[in-house]
């Protein structure tokens, strides 16, 4: 694991979009997957801009999302998909027919989830996955308990994830839905590099699991200790409660600069 401690979440970021964008100019038809969610949102507004500024071509890139809400239209206001459209899609030159995004009105789900398994392996495979982590350490929304083989499928979440994602349906627990399609660990962990991204105080304790806990079952992100390519980008907030804080900030400042955010 490269644990990159950044001052803040906007600094973080950036240097996560530098990694993003590099394969995007070395491989232009770059399989990502991507998270929604609040953290992620820095990250695409540096991606939208050098998509602006710098040309950064998206024409032959391919995603696929790791999760989606069951039981929201796509055209729900809180579905990925709006998410995805609004803080992203629309604003790069990807095109509709390389977007994949779980489909949480799907009539025969275990079905779907097969065949979202089978596209992700028809492109080529995932080369970067975008993730943010819960309070209580899901990936994707890999709930606590959550089989490190597991691929995509519908999990229930948690009482606690409903309660942190009450926020963007104006605070009512009850609007927050129960299901959801989401990759699997199985399938996060086939992904070439796992980039992950943590900011504030909230996620310090599921940080400090992630990198110095035991690999258990009960924090899903500890699985990443086991992947061979997995860059955390933590703000100082999420890095408290990090035991070898000082190591980590050792290791990363002495890297050579052409190997900084690669
Ligand atoms: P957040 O959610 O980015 O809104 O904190 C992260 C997650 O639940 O994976």
């Amino acid at each position: 694991m490269e644990i990159i401690i950044k001052q803040d979440s906007r600094e973080a970021s950036h240097a996560a979009a530098g990694v993003v964008a590099r394969l995007i100019h070395e491989k232009p038809n770059a399989v990502i997957g991507l998270a929604t969610g609040s953290t992620p949102l820095v990250l695409y507004r540096e991606l939208i801009r050098k998509h602006k500024e710098e040309g950064l071509d998206f024409s032959r890139v391919t995603t696929f999302n790791l999760d989606e809400y069951i039981g929201l239209e796509k055209e729900h206001e809180q579905s990925y998909h709006t998410f995805m459209w609004e803080n992203l899609f629309s604003q790069i030159n990807i095109k509709a027919e390389n977007v994949h995004i779980p489909d949480g009105m799907v009539a025969d789900v275990s079905a779907f989830c097969t065949e979202y398994e089978r596209k992700i392996v028809a492109a080529g495979g995932i080369d970067i996955q975008v993730l943010g982590i819960g309070s209580d350490g899901h990936i994707g929304f890999n709930e606590y308990t959550s089989s490190f083989a597991s691929r995509t499928r519908i999990k229930t979440l948690t009482q606690r994830t409903v309660k942190d994602n009450a926020r963007f349906f104006g605070g009512d627990k009850s609007k927050v839905p129960h299901h959801c399609i989401t990759m699997g660990i199985g399938t996060i962990m086939d992904a070439r590099m796992n980039l992950l991204l943590a900011f504030g105080e909230g996620k310090a304790k599921a940080v400090a699991d992630t990198i110095e806990g035991p690999v258990a079952a009960i924090v899903p992100s500890s699985i990443l200790q086991h992947h061979p390519n997995a860059k955390l980008f933590v703000d100082e907030a999420a890095a408290t409660q990090l035991k070898l804080v000082d190591y980590y900030r050792w290791v990363y400042e002495g890297k050579p600069e052409w190997q900084k955010d690669a």
